[in-house]
């Protein structure tokens, strides 16, 4: 096959850290190029590893010469890129969150079958080498049936991960993010949880908060920085996942999963990131590569992950339609803290399988 024609929308950090290099060290992809809405760090990327400027999306999306394409603008952007990127016939990797509501993450994938092109969602929790060690032992029964369970993502914010830092950032407006932790590290978990375990979550309740963090006025976000969530499992279990911007220390990226026969650690300790610790006591560590955190980027496998799929020409592991059923799951916790009520998954209005 001809090497695979890549290009990409959004020259943020994700992109800048993750979704570029990742790209260029492969040797089956040519980087097409490159739009961003400051053209300046779109230039700063080509003189990095080539490929063009484009002077709009339109202009990206209608070069036949394009196979795939990178999303990684703002969240309020993602349905509409996707759609016209597919539609134009390209292959997609979109960044979480998918998009800002249920039905437009629907339409996503709609889309996607519709037009028979790959669309990848950059769930990195997923390819974890310790995420995925953890989804084989609980497969294998290590630690028997599960019953309980505790999820956090929690750091200092996003204000000072961005390319454009500052308390103006993107991320704390409603226009642009949707929603805040929530969306933000809640769907790294919500997805999580579910892929380790081989379950859906069925059930949901929540609260959620606007605590501590402030615009460039001094006025609270209009997005939560912080929330806690309760789940219940298709098979009875219960457990929390907690999601946090607020977290000024160390980052915390950490899970629990507690079965009949012992309890899996996993990125809880940073000498151990995964631990197995049975029922009698008797511990077993595995050996796998430390947690990625914002400080501390390494080969997600994203990237590897997409292409792989574009050249087999079916989507796998970041799937965008097995992915849809944890964004439905986000909702539901939104819905759940507006109404005060616990809410069943699939009585969600803009139901999925
Ligand atoms: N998979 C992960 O772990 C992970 C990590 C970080 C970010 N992300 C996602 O990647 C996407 C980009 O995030 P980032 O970290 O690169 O952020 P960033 O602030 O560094 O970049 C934002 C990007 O969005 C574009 N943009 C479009 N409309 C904008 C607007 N109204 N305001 C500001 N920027 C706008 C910018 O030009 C830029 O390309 C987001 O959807 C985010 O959720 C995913």
């Amino acid at each position: 096959m001809d090497k695979i024609r890549l290009a990409f929308l959004g020259c943020g950090k994700i992109a800048q850290v993750r979704h570029i290099p990742e790209a260029a060290r492969r040797g089956d992809v040519e980087i097409a190029g490159y739009y961003n809405r400051s053209p300046l760090k779109a230039h700063q990327m080509a003189k990095l590893y080539g490929g063009k400027v484009y002077g709009s999306e339109e202009e990206l999306l209608k070069d036949e010469d394009i196979d795939a394409v990178i999303i990684s603008s703002a969240n309020h952007l993602h349905m509409k890129l996707t759609i016209e990127a597919l539609s134009q016939g390209k292959h997609v990797l979109c960044e979480k969150p998918m998009a800002m509501t249920l039905e437009d993450s629907i339409a996503m994938v709609e889309a996607s079958k519709k037009t028979g092109r790959i669309l990848d969602i950059a769930h990195n929790q997923r390819l974890n080498k310790a995420h995925l060690k953890a989804k084989e032992l609980i497969k294998n029964g290590a630690i028997g049936k599960v019953l309980s369970f505790r999820s956090t993502f929690g750091h200092g914010g996003p204000e000072t991960w961005s390319s454009s830092p500052g308390k103006d950032v993107w991320f704390f407006k409603k226009d642009a993010a949707g929603m805040g932790a929530m969306a933000d590290l809640g769907i790294h978990k919500t997805d999580l949880l579910q892929y380790l375990t081989g379950e859906k979550i069925s059930e949901v309740s929540s609260m959620m908060g606007t605590l501590d963090k402030r615009d460039e006025k001094g006025e609270l976000i209009t997005v939560d920085d912080n929330a806690v969530c309760l789940f219940r499992l298709e098979s009875g279990a219960v457990g929390t996942m907690t999601v946090s911007w607020t977290y000024y220390g160390p980052e915390d990226n950490s899970t629990r999963i507690f079965g009949t026969e012992g309890i899996l650690y996993v990125y809880e300790d940073e000498d151990h990131p995964l631990k197995l610790v049975r029922k009698d006591h008797t511990a077993e560590y595995f050996e796998v590569d430390e947690m990625q955190t914002n400080d501390q980027q390494t080969v997600s496998g994203v990237m590897d992950s997409f292409l792989e799929d574009v050249k087999r020409g079916e989507s796998s592991i970041l799937s965008a339609s097995e992915i849809l059923y944890s964004m439905q799951v986000v909702f539901a916790c939104q819905e759940a803290f507006r109404t005060g009520k616990t809410i069943k998954v699939n009585e969600l209005k803009g139901v999925v399988e």
